[in-house]
């Protein structure tokens, strides 16, 4: 997905909080996901929130870190993100995480950094894949540590079998509209994100199923929770 289609995206949102699909409360969201990689991490070390969209994530996430920088390749969303979502120890930069010069640069500049990083592989194709993840891997350097929160396959057949219920579910739909959301190849097939990092220069430190909590209910008025999957990974040492 091209950062023009991404700035469209931010651009149009509607202003209040949860107008996004993903945007869930972080009592939901990031403070689920701290402790699946709090005891893998160097919490010393500057956290990076690569795809940090409108900051809500990346601002609680600078409760529990030095120093918080969100990424994100839309303006709109960096732009959104400094307004609603400041903190002393944050800063909100525009970059494109497929850009290795761009990588290389935030390394010299920070040193090892951790990763977060919920919701941005699902939208790449496969060697941009492998591009992010070697962008990845240079951040992280020898101390650094990723967590990330993943769409899957089985992501996919949910929100298609969803969609074509006929319930009533307007950001989905929206999405799915903007984006192919559930109709794109997802990230890896089921069961093989833990691969997908192994194979491109990670070592896989925990993984496992996780519900990705959505600000949309279902027709029997209960929130939407999607299948996604999540690991924890440092980049291997060189062999
Ligand atoms: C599904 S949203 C998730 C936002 C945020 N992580 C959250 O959970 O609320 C994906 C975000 O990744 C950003 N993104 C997509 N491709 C990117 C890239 N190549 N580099 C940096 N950010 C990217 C998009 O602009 C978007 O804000």
């Amino acid at each position: 997905m091209t950062s023009t289609a991404w700035n469209a995206f931010w651009t149009m949102l509607p202003a209040e909080p949860g107008a996004a699909l993903w945007d869930s409360s972080p009592q939901l969201t990031a403070a689920q996901h701290l402790p699946l990689f709090r005891d893998h991490v160097d919490p010393l070390l500057p956290l990076v929130d690569i795809g940090c969209g409108n900051g809500r994530q990346t601002q609680w996430l600078a409760r529990h870190f030095p120093r918080v920088i969100g990424l994100d390749i839309a303006e709109a969303a960096v732009e959104l993100a400094t307004e609603s979502h400041p903190a002393p120890n944050v800063t909100y930069r525009c970059a494109d995480l497929l850009d290795e010069h761009a990588a290389a640069a935030l390394h010299t500049e920070l040193g090892d950094v951790n990763v977060y990083m919920r919701g941005v592989l699902h939208q790449l194709v496969p060697d941009e894949r492998r591009t992010m993840l070697g962008t990845l891997a240079l951040l992280l350097g020898d101390s650094g540590r990723l967590f990330a929160q993943e769409l899957t396959e089985r992501t996919g057949w949910y929100v298609s079998e969803l969609l074509a219920s006929g319930q009533p579910l307007p950001k989905t739909a929206g999405l799915a509209a903007h984006f192919d959301f559930g109709a794109r190849v997802a990230p890896a097939h089921e069961g093989q994100l833990r691969l997908l990092f192994e194979r491109n220069g990670f070592d896989v430190v925990a993984d496992g199923e996780i519900a990705l909590h959505t600000t949309e209910n279902t027709s029997d008025g209960r929130p939407l929770e999607l299948p996604t999957s999540y690991l924890v990974a440092r980049a291997a040492a060189p062999h």
